[in-house]
């Protein structure tokens, strides 16, 4: 069945990925390719935060999967010499789960939070006191015997990652100092990752592979990563030492990603809008069926690529494939289809 078929270009997080994460993921800032500006305002904060021996402000980061988050987080600790305890919203079920944490933690340390738009809401506000006063307000005792006890806590530096900030609520969003935003990385920094990787690794590649299949890694250091090792299998199964375009090539059709990074479902949610409904607009649970996803899963996942690419609009009656989205399928726009945005 299609629907089993491995999604390589995928830009979460899959099994294959963790070991391979560990050794490409760059370990000091001068190795982060790319999002100069982030990385600019981020060697001021380590260097201010190094000459008043000071922790660093809570540093929020958002972006979609698999863009850095984590690797910057990691980044920081290594750069300003300091432990860095990791968790997640949802891991955090309870307040106590969370009390314990924070007392757990040293001077300096930094507790990265993935995920933390998954929080909830009684967590979120045991976190508001501890961001701002770096204390811990315990309330002791029921009814009207009830009293708050103050704990102090030392000066640490939450780390928060989140690939939906629209889910975060206003008053943690403002409780960090500084908030950066990852985006999609420029081509020429894919290719550059893409070099780096294949050094780390011992694979040889040749400039225009190296170029081909940054073109095809959906602007994400990720899916760079993974289809630079899928292409090296291929390479290696022919015995043949580097990486050339033709190995390229044949690797791509096999994986059935095509030259802008799209695979089948991609492409089967565009020809779903122009074939079935003339170009949309088209509501969400329909293409969700039609994929066999779930709708949040569409909208998360391959939406966001797809309008990257200007191939889709979404509207209030639904979802639009555009001109060039016909032109990238080779589909010829009929006259009479409606394709407005409303
Ligand atoms: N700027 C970069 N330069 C070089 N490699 C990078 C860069 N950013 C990410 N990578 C590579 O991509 C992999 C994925 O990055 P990372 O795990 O940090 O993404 P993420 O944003 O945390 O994703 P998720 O939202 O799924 O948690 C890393 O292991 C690393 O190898
Ligand atoms: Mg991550």
């Amino acid at each position: 069945m299609e629907k089993d078929k491995e999604r390589v270009i995928t830009n979460k997080e899959t099994g294959g990925d963790q070991a391979l994460d560990l050794t490409l993921r760059p370990k000091i800032l001068e190795e982060y390719i790319g999002q100069e500006k982030v990385k600019e305002n981020l060697r001021i904060a380590i260097e201010a935060a190094r000459k008043r021996g000071e922790p660093i402000e809570h540093v929020l980061l958002y972006g979609a999967p698999g863009l850095g988050k984590t690797t910057l987080a990691h980044i920081l600790a290594n750069e300003l010499g300091t432990n860095i305890r990791i968790t997640s919203g949802p891991a955090i079920e309870k307040s106590g789960d969370l009390a314990a944490i924070l007392t757990n933690l040293a001077e300096g340390d930094i507790l990265f939070i993935d995920e933390i738009h998954r929080l909830n809401k009684t967590i979120e506000e045991i976190l508001y006191p501890a961001m701002e006063d770096y204390a811990l307000d315990i309330i002791i005792g029921k009814g009207p015997s009830a009293r708050t006890l103050r704990i102090d806590l030392p000066r640490f530096t939450i780390i928060g990652a989140t690939t939906k900030m629209s889910l975060l609520s206003a008053p943690l969003r403002d409780r960090f100092g500084m908030v950066y935003h990852l985006n999609y990385y420029e081509h020429d920094d894919i290719e550059r990752i893409v070099n780096r990787s294949a050094r780390i690794l011992s694979i040889g590649i040749d400039d225009l592979s190296a170029r081909e299949i940054a073109r095809r890694s959906r602007r994400t250091p990720r899916v760079a990563n993974r289809l630079l090792k899928r292409t090296r299998d291929y390479c290696d199964v022919r015995g043949n030492g580097t990486i050339n375009p033709e190995h390229c090539r044949d690797a791509f059709e096999m994986l059935d990603v095509d030259e802008l990074g799209l695979d089948w479902i991609d492409r089967k949610i565009l020809e779903l809008i122009i074939d079935k409904f003339k170009g949309g607009p088209v509501g969400l649970n329909t293409i969700a069926a039609a994929t066999g996803e779930d709708m949040a899963t569409v909208e998360d996942v391959y939406e966001p690529y797809l309008m990257q690419l200007g191939f889709l609009d979404r509207s209030p009656r639904g979802r639009l494939a555009t001109d060039l989205a016909y032109e990238h399928l080779g589909k010829q726009k009929n006259k009479n289809q409606q394709n407005t945005l409303v």
